[in-house]
């Protein structure tokens, strides 16, 4: 089978295709012994294969042979601009040290000291690394940077690859502004978000303890929004926390981690248009408990999976661990986690032209090397992105 490179092909024979048009309470809107038209890299036609007049208009034709096909996957939460790694704190982590983001300020260090040069070639390499798993969205943040220049440099080189790019001036305090944190906000919601703002889609907040409190988080959000940004928050990753009430009140996109909850944090959530959106990754190399995403669920919140890729709490980029992790250790069932994975994302970049396959969406497309979806989580581990489209370019 070879695929076309072009951006105008019918991919048929699929067995089982993930539209996430929600249909008959079946929110994958699955559609067995499908097929798909694209065409000028958008989605043209989908339908059962049966009634599609495929070859009608001469245009090639890609055969699935059974296999299952879904929506790209959208990351909506990533740390990919950085130098250096942290080997040795994860090693020294399942040795028996807990994980206190302490860490971020190595990142910072070594970050400051890369040229643009290197940090290109990294950022690259971890997109294509992306890529071959499936993941045709990516939202970037910056944060490793933490003064004006480092800060700007960051999300300059984080839009050279992707237009999701996140501000995330207020990570950590960095260590020349110890003890002077609102001096420090001072300079993240004056001349570093003036300088940020313009390579800029969102602006994020750490809101946690050793970290922002949720007055100066408030600032920050305040400041991106006055500033055309849109906003979004880490919160409740570390321990319980203001993160989720502050993002549901700002009307934030998203709030990210979300792994202590109280009962009233659910409640905010399922009452709001704020996507949880759930980072396992983190868990999984930090030996934390696992956040309740089916607490979330059955409260009515939208729930999205993302990698949260990045050195110190989770370096990996696999969206396929995401869902297999979501599954079995979060309470969510296989078809929750791929919607989650999918068009989960895409609401929490309040997104409507990815995450789904139905005419008019971007053909982001993943075919899998599997009947079904389900595989995902039931084979974790194993390879089983076969081939990507983005934008009905194969990848
Ligand atoms: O999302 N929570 C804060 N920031 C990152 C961790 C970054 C790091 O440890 O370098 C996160 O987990
Ligand atoms: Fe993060």
């Amino acid at each position: 089978m070879s695929a076309p490179a072009q951006a105008h092909f019918w991919l048929t024979g699929i067995g089982e295709l993930t539209t996430n048009a929600a249909v008959d309470g079946d929110p994958c809107g699955t559609i067995s012994d499908a097929a798909v038209l694209v065409r000028d890299g958008s989605i043209a036609w989908t339908g059962r294969a049966d009634a599609a007049p495929v070859g009608a208009e001469g245009v090639p034709v890609v055969d699935a042979a059974g296999r299952a096909v879904i929506p790209g996957f959208v990351d909506s939460h990533t740390h990919l601009v950085f130098a250096g790694d942290r080997a040795a704190e994860f090693a020294a982590r399942m040795a028996g040290e807990t994980y206190a983001a302490g860490g971020i300020r190595t990142t910072v260090a070594a970050t400051r000291a890369a040229s643009d040069d290197e940090l290109r070639s990294r950022v690259r390499t971890l997109v294509d690394e992306c890529r071959a798993q499936g993941t045709t969205t990516l939202e970037i943040k910056t944060g490793y940077g933490l003064d004006v220049e480092s800060e700007t440099r960051l999300a300059r080189l984080a839009a050279e690859v992707t237009e999701e790019v996140t501000f995330l001036g207020a990570h950590v305090v960095p260590a020349e502004f110890a003890g002077r944190a609102d001096a420090y906000v001072d300079l993240v919601v004056g001349e570093m978000l003036a300088a940020v703002s313009p390579h800029a889609r969102w602006i994020d907040v750490f809101c946690e303890v050793g970290a922002f409190t949720a007055a100066q988080a408030r600032r920050v959000l305040d400041a991106g929004r006055a500033a055309g940004l849109g906003i979004r928050v880490h919160g409740n990753q570390l321990g319980h926390g203001d993160g989720v009430a502050l993002a549901v009140d700002r009307g934030a996109a998203a709030v990210d981690h979300c792994t202590f909850l109280t009962d009233a944090d659910v409640a905010a959530l399922a009452g709001s248009d704020t996507v949880a959106t759930l980072l396992p990754g983190v868990e999984f190399s930090t030996r934390q408990p696992y956040p309740d995403a089916r607490r979330l669920l059955d409260a009515g919140a939208t729930v999205a999976l993302a990698s949260d890729c990045n050195p110190g709490s989770s370096f990996t980029s696999s969206m396929p661990l995401m869902i297999a992790l979501a599954v079995r250790e979060m309470g969510m069932t296989p078809a929750e986690a791929v919607w989650a994975a999918t068009a989960g994302g895409a609401r929490a970049l309040r997104r409507t032209d990815i995450g789904r396959i139905a005419p008019g969406a971007r053909a982001d497309l993943v075919m899998l090397d599997a009947p079904s979806r389900v595989h995902l989580a039931y084979r974790p581990g194993v390879p089983l992105v076969r081939r990507v489209w983005k934008d009905g370019v194969a990848v």
